[in-house]
This record gives structure tokens, C-alpha cells and sequence, in this order.
């Protein structure tokens, strides 16, 4: 088998978490083919994710598709995770010890993946990769180390909030095949990949 399938064959039975674990329907590791170039990373599951296992099947993934088509892309060629990989019951936002808890299991799946570009969807997911940043200022930027692209986008679902929003998302998604295409070009940023962190916002 396949090493990410073993490696989703295994988050799928995490119980690190007691209380995600007993209030799961469904672990959601995540879905895509294990030599993507480019990986979402996305919050936490949802309740749409819950009941069927997979990432970003609800309203703000219905959002992710219609972005992805604007690259044209279709999200079976693109690895889509989240940074915890079971739903926080009443939608609640992930804490710190959750996703200290579950952060192993998205180091392994980067280091399978191995992407060119990771593309953090949300203030949880930039908050693992923009050390102390904050996603109005840096949305649309990116950084590259380790040959990596690291890009922030704000969450999908906020565009279903804030209408004002959607606009700006689906321009920093323009940015995309650009960014890809030149980063042979692209500067490696000067520090080092950055340890979990606080954010502000
Ligand atoms: N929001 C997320 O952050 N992840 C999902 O999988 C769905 C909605």
C-alpha cells in the first residue's frame, strides 16, 4: 500500500485527542495524490467533513473547487488537509493542545507529499508556517524555504461570512500558477522555517 494511505490508514484510528476522538463521526486526513504540487491546508474539519471523512466537501469546499477552476484546477490534483483531522464538536475553533497533538500527523504527510507550494487557508494554518503574523497583512504573499513555497490565503468560509471578502480570495488564487511558475526565480526567505506559533488577528 501506497505510504500516505497507510499514513491516513493510521490518522484515521488517532485517539490522541479524547474528546475529538469520542465525538467524531469520521477522522478527515485528507485526500489528494501523494505526488501533488501544491497542498491546502485548511482548519478543522466541519460537520459536512465529519459525517463523510473528507476535506472541504461542505459549502466552503464547494467555494475551494470553484477557486481551484479559476488555475484551472480540479481538487483531485491537489492534496487538501487540515491542521487537526477531527471535528471540534459545535464548530469550535482548535486548541492549542489539539493542534500540538495533531501536527505530527501533517509533518509526515508534507514529507510524503513533499509539495513545491503549501497553501494555508485560514489564520490556524498560516499561524504553522508565518510565525507570529497576521493574515490581513501577509494574505497573498509568499515566502519560499527549503525550496517550498509557503503561500496565505485567507479561509474560504470567510468569503461566506464576509462578502467583501470573496473578491480578495479569489484574486490571491490568481496568484497561484504565477508564483509556481517562477519559483525556480524566487528568493529563499532568510530565516528558518518557523515553529508553531501565536498570531495575532
Ligand atoms: N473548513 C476547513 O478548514 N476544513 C475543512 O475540511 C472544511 C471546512
Amino acid at each position: 500500500m501506497p505510504a500516505l494511505s497507510e499514513l491516513c490508514q493510521e490518522i484515521a484510528l488517532c485517539q490522541k485527542c479524547e474528546v475529538l476522538a469520542k465525538n467524531r463521526t469520521r477522522v478527515v486526513p485528507g485526500e489528494g495524490p501523494e505526488d501533488a504540487d501544491i497542498m491546502f491546508i485548511g482548519e478543522a474539519p466541519g460537520w459536512h467533513e465529519d459525517q463523510q471523512g473528507r476535506p472541504f466537501v461542505g459549502p466552503a469546499g464547494l467555494f475551494l473547487e470553484q477557486l481551484l477552476s479559476s488555475i484551472n484546477l480540479k481538487r483531485s490534483q491537489v492534496y487538501i488537509a487540515n491542521v487537526i483531522k477531527c471535528r471540534p464538536v459545535g464548530n469550535r475553533d482548535p486548541l492549542p493542545s489539539e493542534i500540538g497533538a495533531c501536527r505530527p500527523w501533517l509533518e509526515r504527510q508534507i514529507e510524503l507529499i513533499h509539495p513545491r507550494m503549501i497553501v494555508t487557508l485560514g489564520r490556524y494554518s498560516m499561524a504553522m508556517f508565518f510565525s507570529g503574523k497576521s493574515i490581513s497583512k501577509i494574505h497573498g504573499t509568499a515566502q519560499k524555504r527549503d525550496n517550498v513555497i509557503y503561500y496565505a490565503m485567507y479561509h474560504p468560509a470567510a468569503a461566506l461570512h464576509q462578502q467583501s471578502l470573496r473578491q480578495v480570495i479569489q484574486k490571491d488564487m490568481l496568484k497561484i500558477p504565477s508564483l509556481l511558475a517562477q519559483a525556480g526565480s524566487l528568493k529563499e526567505a532568510e530565516q528558518p522555517p518557523q515553529q508553531l506559533s501565536m498570531f495575532e488577528d
